[in-house]
């Protein structure tokens, strides 16, 4: 059994005339980063409000760890194991002081003063944001707004984090302090993460992606997998990334590059041709 088991998952909302989700498996081991993409009111939202408990599948099953969130003793449970982080950056903090929005999750679950303190200073520590303890949130920028949000979440020990959009309302700055972030407690603390999100780049720092269409999961594969099948992407109101995109454009041009993924591969590339000049 995977650590995320989604099998068949249907979800209606209230008074809504058709499916949000519609058939919805896959599955995600722990420690797997997992990119979910697709256009707008394909269901990646409504899928990331399924994984937590928030809303419960109208049919199928998705599970965490186990833990069914059709199972209503466990539900409390399984809102720890899943941190989520939203969209907007200037929702999700409540308290005036960063240190104090932090220990809100900790407090909530009734953890003494001093595992409080500790699990501040490892969440805190963990986004790079200890310097701001004493800060008032509203004074940070965005992407200082969501690391202290993932702070919060982390603060609980979740087993998932999941990210909806988290970067969608920031500057590139801020955006790219998130996605630092978010890879490094991937990679190096064992995080498992799903990331809904529309910046293709992004996409290419998971393991897999997942692909919606209209509630349904049209497509999956790792990023390179799934950025290879361009037309397919197309159908489904999708790009890919940018550095790939200059590549075709510059092999268009007649420029011999081999097949470019990253902006990574995109500089050495270049690199490369031009030395030969
Ligand atoms: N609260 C709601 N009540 C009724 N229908 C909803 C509600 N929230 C979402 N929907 C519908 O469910 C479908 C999936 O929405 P969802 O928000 O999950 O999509 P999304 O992929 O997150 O979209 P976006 O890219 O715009 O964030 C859409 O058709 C949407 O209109
Ligand atoms: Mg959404």
């Amino acid at each position: 059994m995977s650590f995320i088991e989604a099998k068949n998952v249907y979800y209606r909302y209230p008074q809504a005339e058709k499916d949000a989700l519609c058939g919805v498996s896959f599955a995600v081991e722990k420690g797997e980063y997992l990119a979910v993409i697709g256009h707008n009111g394909s269901g990646k939202s409504t899928l990331a409000r399924l994984l937590n408990g928030l809303l419960q599948p109208t049919e199928g099953e998705i599970a965490v760890d186990g833990i069914s969130s059709a199972d209503k003793s466990r539900l409390f449970e399984l809102r720890r194991r899943v941190g989520v982080v939203f969209q907007n950056p200037d929702n999700q903090l409540i308290a005036s002081v960063v240190e104090d929005d932090v220990a809100f999750g900790p407090e909530n679950i009734g953890l003494k003063r001093e595992e409080i303190k500790e699990r501040i200073d490892f969440a805190l520590a963990a986004v790079g944001m200890e310097e701001y303890r004493k800060a008032m949130p509203s004074r940070l920028s965005g992407g200082q707004k969501q690391r202290v949000a993932i702070a919060g979440v982390l603060a609980i020990r979740p087993d998932v984090l999941v990210l909806d959009e988290s970067t969608a309302m920031l500057d590139p700055r801020g955006r790219r302090e998130v996605t630092d972030v978010v890879k490094k407690l991937n990679r190096e603390n064992g995080m498992t993460v799903l990331a809904v999100t529309h910046y293709m780049d992004e996409v290419c720092d998971a393991d897999r992606v997942l692909v919606l269409s209209d509630g349904a999961a049209v497509m999956e594969g790792t990023p390179r997998e799934i950025f290879s099948q361009k037309e397919k992407l197309q159908k489904y109101e999708l790009d890919v990334p940018v550095p790939m995109r200059i590549a075709e454009l510059l092999k268009e041009g007649g420029m011999p590059l081999k097949e470019i993924f990253t902006k990574e591969e995109l500089g050495e590339e270049l690199c490369r041709l031009l030395r030969k000049i």
